[in-house]
């Protein structure tokens, strides 16, 4: 009989693992399900990068292996990107590193810093790549709650001083998944003051740092003097471009920093295809103009879904990025009671706040993936969710 690892049997659940089979029996059965579940935008992606795709698969070179070196003109593009975004510059040789999406960056992380019993500090409800990453690297996360009365946000003044001790890496990821809540500069420069106090390596994941709205604009960790010692930041180019299925992020840092993830990744992976590389540097230099009728939309979508949701029975601020929206579950039913009933009853796929781990649990997740008018309709029917359980037919959270 083959025995599976303790790593791999620590890894936690997805508490609404049903969720798509019961999706595809309402679907089959003639409902029309609105699915809020995964961040994934229904806009298509760039068409330049579409055809710069398109283009490189005629070219034989693109089906090469990319390495880790990977497409210099990628490296180069997102070198060029962060300049104009931010005003610093990173080199694209040495402080550059493409990935297969930033969860495998992410993910692979912790191999590089942590030893058997080190800490990884991870927020809880959070990004589960941060949590996996740290337990198949065999490190000890801690769990640091987001909550609502910090604002959501990961405070290490509260973690305890010889878990600071221990830990070797802390996962940070402002504009936030799944409560959508931001980091002032003030809050990033206490992060990366403790970071250098204790010597914690500062996974800064960005993933959203340009879906933002209202005018606010998402800082970068480097905009904080002394953050070149501690940390490393992640880009994708999933969210902003659309272009989540194509694999493709990437992070910059200091040259060690960026080397010891490059050796990690040497041994398990080979880069993404090259082709794909080619496309995510045309976007990236066309950012700009690609990616503001996308935070456009999702800015229109916010506003249908925030007064929707309001209009009927929810609570809730109007958050200024990402893509989801965070809601407060009056009366304090199960998330993931409220999911199910929510899907089988109304035909609306939310995530519970339970599968973002117990922390998350009083709340769920609707991420802004559809037209306005959906989002309107999902919100009316999610109100009928919230009146059964107000009548007591959903089970408490424990
Ligand atoms: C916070 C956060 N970081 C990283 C990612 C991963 O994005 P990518 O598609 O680049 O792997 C996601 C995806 O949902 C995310 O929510």
């Amino acid at each position: 009989m083959i025995e599976f690892s303790e790593r791999l049997r620590a890894l936690p659940g997805y508490p609404l693992a049903e969720i798509p089979a019961i999706k595809r029996k309402l679907i089959e059965a003639g409902v029309d399900v609105i699915d809020l579940g995964a961040g994934d935008n229904d806009t298509p992606p760039p068409a330049v990068a579409v055809q710069a795709m398109s283009d490189a698969l005629q070219d034989p070179a693109y089906s090469k292996y990319g390495f880790q070196q990977g497409l210099p003109a990628f490296r180069q593009a997102a070198a060029r990107w962060v300049e104009r975004r931010f005003g610093f510059q990173f080199d694209p040789v040495t402080e550059t590193l493409p990935l297969i999406g930033s969860k495998e960056g992410l993910s692979h992380l912790p191999f590089a810093v942590v030893n058997p019993g080190d800490v990884t500090i991870v927020p809880e409800p959070g990004y589960q790549a941060y949590i996996g990453g740290s337990i198949l690297a065999g490190a000890e996360p801690y769990i640091a709650p987001l909550l609502a009365e910090h604002e959501f946000l990961l405070e290490l003044e509260h973690v305890p001083e010889p878990v600071l001790q221990r830990a070797r890496l802390v996962f940070v990821n402002y504009p936030n998944n799944p409560t959508a809540a931001v980091a002032s500069l003030e809050y990033l420069e206490r992060t990366v003051a403790i970071c250098r106090r204790y010597d914690i390596l500062l996974a800064y994941d960005n993933a959203y740092c340009d879906l933002t709205f209202d005018g606010y604009r998402a800082p970068s960790i480097f905009e904080i003097p002394g953050a070149r010692a501690v940390a490393l930041e992640f880009f994708s180019l999933s969210k902003s471009f659309s272009m989540t299925g194509w694999r493709i992020g990437f992070a910059i840092g200091r040259p060690e920093l960026i080397t010891a993830l490059t050796r990690v990744k040497s041994y398990t992976d080979t880069g993404p295809f090259l082709a794909v590389q080619q496309a995510g540097a045309v976007a990236l230099d066309q950012a700009e103009a690609l990616v503001a009728p996308i935070r456009a939309e999702l800015e229109r979508r916010r506003d249908a879904a925030v007064a929707a949701l309001r209009e009927a029975g929810f609570a809730l601020e109007a958050p200024k990025a990402a893509m989801y929206l965070w809601v407060a579950l009056p009366g304090g039913s199960a998330s993931a009671a409220f999911a199910k009933r929510a899907l089988e009853d109304t035909g609306v796929v939310v995530l519970p706040g339970s599968a973002f781990g117990p922390a998350g649990e009083g709340y769920f997740r609707i991420a802004l993936t559809v037209a306005p008018d959906r989002l309107r309709q999902a919100a009316a029917r999610l109100g009928l969710t919230l009146a059964a359980g107000r009548r007591g037919a959903l089970a408490p959270a424990t």
